[in-house]
C-alpha cells in the first residue's frame, strides 16, 4: 500500500477581480507595453476609469497586484467596447482572461447594452480564437488600423 494521499494544493494563486484605482497605473502601463506593445498617456486610465468605474476592471494577485485588465468604455448609447485587454504573460492560461471577459459581458447586460464591440490584429490567432468562444464576430476589416501598419478587424457579440 502506498502513502496517504494528502489533499493536492491548488497550484494557482487566487485571483481577485476590483475596479482600477489610481495606484495600479505603473502596473496597468506595464502590462499594456509588454502585451500590447503599446504606451498611452497614463492620465487616459484615470479619466476612462472616472466615465465608467466598473467598466474597467483589474484582476490582482494574492499582494493586491495586477496581474491583467479589461479596460470597457460606453461611447455609443446601448453599447460597449473593449479598449484593451491584457494579462500579463506570466498569468496567461489560468483562466484570467475569462474571468475579466465573463464579469465584464455580466456587467454590459445588467446595465441593458445591446452589443459590444472590440478591435484586434489581424495575426492575434489567440485573441480572436477568445473573443469567438464568447460568440464575438468579424463585422469589419480595419485597414491600417494599427500604428505599424497592421490590419485590424472589428468584432462584434449581440448580447440578446
Ligand atoms: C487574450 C488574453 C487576454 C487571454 O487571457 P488569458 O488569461 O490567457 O485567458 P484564459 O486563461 O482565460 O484563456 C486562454 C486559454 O487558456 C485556456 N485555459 C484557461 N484556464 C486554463 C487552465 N487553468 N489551465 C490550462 N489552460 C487554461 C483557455 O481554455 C484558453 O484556451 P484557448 O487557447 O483555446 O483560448 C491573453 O492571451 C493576452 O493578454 N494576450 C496578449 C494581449 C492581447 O492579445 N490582448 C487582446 C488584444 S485585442
Amino acid at each position: 500500500m502506498g502513502p496517504p494521499t494528502a489533499p493536492v494544493p491548488d497550484a494557482r494563486p487566487p485571483v481577485t477581480l476590483r475596479e482600477f484605482r489610481l495606484n495600479d497605473l505603473p502596473f496597468v502601463g506595464a502590462i499594456v507595453a509588454e502585451a500590447l506593445h503599446e504606451h498611452y498617456d497614463p492620465s487616459l486610465y484615470g479619466s476612462l476609469s472616472t466615465e465608467w468605474p466598473t467598466g474597467f476592471l483589474v484582476a490582482t494577485d494574492s499582494s493586491d497586484v495586477p496581474a491583467g485588465f479589461l479596460l470597457g468604455v460606453n461611447q455609443v448609447l446601448g453599447e460597449a467596447r473593449v479598449l484593451m485587454f491584457a494579462v500579463e504573460r506570466g498569468h496567461r492560461a489560468q483562466g484570467i482572461g475569462t474571468l475579466l471577459m465573463s464579469t465584464f459581458l455580466e456587467r454590459c447586460r445588467a446595465r441593458g447594452f445591446r452589443r459590444v464591440t472590440l478591435e484586434v490584429r489581424v495575426s492575434n490567432a489567440t485573441a480572436i480564437r477568445f473573443y469567438s468562444r464568447y460568440q464575438f464576430s468579424v463585422v469589419d476589416l480595419l485597414r491600417s488600423y494599427y500604428s505599424d501598419g497592421e490590419n485590424g478587424y472589428q468584432m462584434a457579440c449581440d448580447l440578446r
